[in-house]
């Protein structure tokens, strides 16, 4: 550890296999669905898929961000027994805003080194269901006074510190790097058209499972579920990506005046859930989809928090030794075009290996969830193209920058 940021080496860490429900748009038909049951549905799907006996678990790890329910506090321990993990195996509740899906995998494979065999990850989101709270009535109302319930939604997108929400901090890097809306809207208009194209030839589909209506049972215990709006039977794909041509982005209203984020080209909100498996790669029966091997987190300046993954990514490669261009391919958040673009910029990375199946901007960032997707999505792309590394990363709220490195286990020169 130095000042300049944390770095952790993973020696025997692999990723079993990960899924993930579709991502479906803020107040769409996943919005009165509880993150927790949307954390079951994938928790149970992961090791169904994985062929793996949930009475194996012996961790569970699970991460949201919005307190989308009134038994919020229960998500990771819930999430564990309804997925039929044991009840005497623990399960801890992990936060590092958007970079909480690396931080669970990170946290998973430091604990394989004190002795668990077999990890539960789930991160689940639900930003329709954030609250519109108020933290000053527990004494009541005074007559007259304020009332001082806002959107919780709204109000977390934004750090008090700097004084600026996340659009706004992305308008910062515009300007310092020099991003004109042009530039900004291209690289949107290309993501868009990325990550339609993935979910138009069916590259998106493997890592999706559908979500329908379903009761989850729990010998003992109350049954829970998930119950889909009227008229809707199941969600399968993305609701998100969209045609966006340039002229039509273009056309956009800047959500700040003078900078250069609309909501063509800042991430969709939207709510999901991903979950992944974690073990010893020696106690793999089959390949795995992915071998961890490190992570790195730096902390930057708030007003320039999109930033992030820039020194969080040059701080993995130097300690582990590996050249930029030794990287197959980079999965990079997409919160904002510009903040993606100043990061690229920054480590002078080539388009044509970053977030090649689109992102955020058209798929949608699911706070919580997005790190697991990233991993995923670039774990499949790494063994499909018979690639060696791949490095996930993300900006984070309030400023930080965590980034991933994890090997394609199946790669042969
Ligand atoms: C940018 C943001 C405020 C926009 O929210 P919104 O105004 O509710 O967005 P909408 O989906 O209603 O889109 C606004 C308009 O843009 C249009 N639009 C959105 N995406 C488009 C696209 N890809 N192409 C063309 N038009 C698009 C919509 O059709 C809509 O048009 P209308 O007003 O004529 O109906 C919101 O998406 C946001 O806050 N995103 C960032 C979230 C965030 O900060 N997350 C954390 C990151 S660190």
């Amino acid at each position: 550890m130095s000042a300049g940021g944390q770095y952790s080496v993973f020696t025997d860490a692999a990723i079993i296999d990960a899924l993930r429900t579709p991502w479906v748009d803020f107040n769409g038909a996943l919005a009165e669905v509880s993150p927790i049951d949307l954390g079951i549905k994938v928790g149970r799907e992961v090791l169904a898929r994985a062929g793996v006996d949930p009475q194996g678990v012996d961790s569970v790890l699970a991460g949201s961000m919005a307190q989308a329910s009134f038994d919020a506090y229960l998500l990771p321990r819930h999430i564990g027994l309804y997925s039929g993990v044991p009840q005497s195996v623990p399960a801890l509740g992990v936060q590092r805003i958007c970079a909480t899906g690396f931080e669970l995998l990170h946290q998973a494979a430091k604990q394989l080194d004190d002795g668990v065999q077999l990890a539960l990850c789930v991160a689940a989101e639900s930003m329709s269901r954030n609250p519109i709270a108020a933290y000053t009535h527990r004494g009541g109302f005074r007559l007259g006074a304020s009332v001082q319930f806002k959107d919780f939604l709204w109000e977390a997108l934004f750090d008090p510190a700097p004084g600026l929400d996340m659009i706004a901090t992305a308008d910062n890097l515009a300007r310092r790097y020099g991003l004109s809306r042009e530039t900004v809207d291209a690289y949107a208009c290309d993501s868009h058209r990325r990550a339609l194209a993935a979910q138009q030839t069916g590259w998106l589909a493997p890592e999706i499972v559908a979500v329908g209506h379903q009761t989850f049972d729990l010998d003992g215990y109350q049954p829970r579920g998930i119950t889909l709006p009227r008229g809707v039977d199941t969600v399968s794909e993305d609701s998100h990506p969209r045609p966006a041509e340039l002229a039509a982005l273009a056309r956009l209203r800047a959500v700040h005046q003078g900078g250069v984020q609309t909501a063509g080209n800042s991430c969709a909100v939207v709510d999901g859930a991903a979950a992944a498996l974690v073990a010893r790669t020696s106690a793999c029966r089959d390949t795995p989809l992915a071998l961890l091997r490190a992570s790195a987190v730096v902390g930057v300046a708030p007003e320039f928090m999109g930033i992030g993954p820039a020194p969080a990514i040059r701080l993995l490669l130097q300690r582990s030794g590996l050249e930029l261009n030794q990287i197959g391919r980079y999965e990079i958040n997409e919160a904002q075009a510009a903040q993606v673009l100043a990061v690229a910029q920054e480590l002078e990375l080539d388009h044509s290996r970053l977030n090649v199946q689109g992102g955020s901007l058209a798929l949608g960032h699911p706070l919580a969830a997005s790190g697991l997707r990233l991993v995923l999505t670039l774990a499949r792309q790494l063994r499909e193209h018979n690639l060696r590394y791949g490095i996930a990363a993300a900006c984070v709220g309030g400023g930080q920058g965590m980034a991933l490195l994890i090997e394609n286990p199946g790669w042969c020169a």
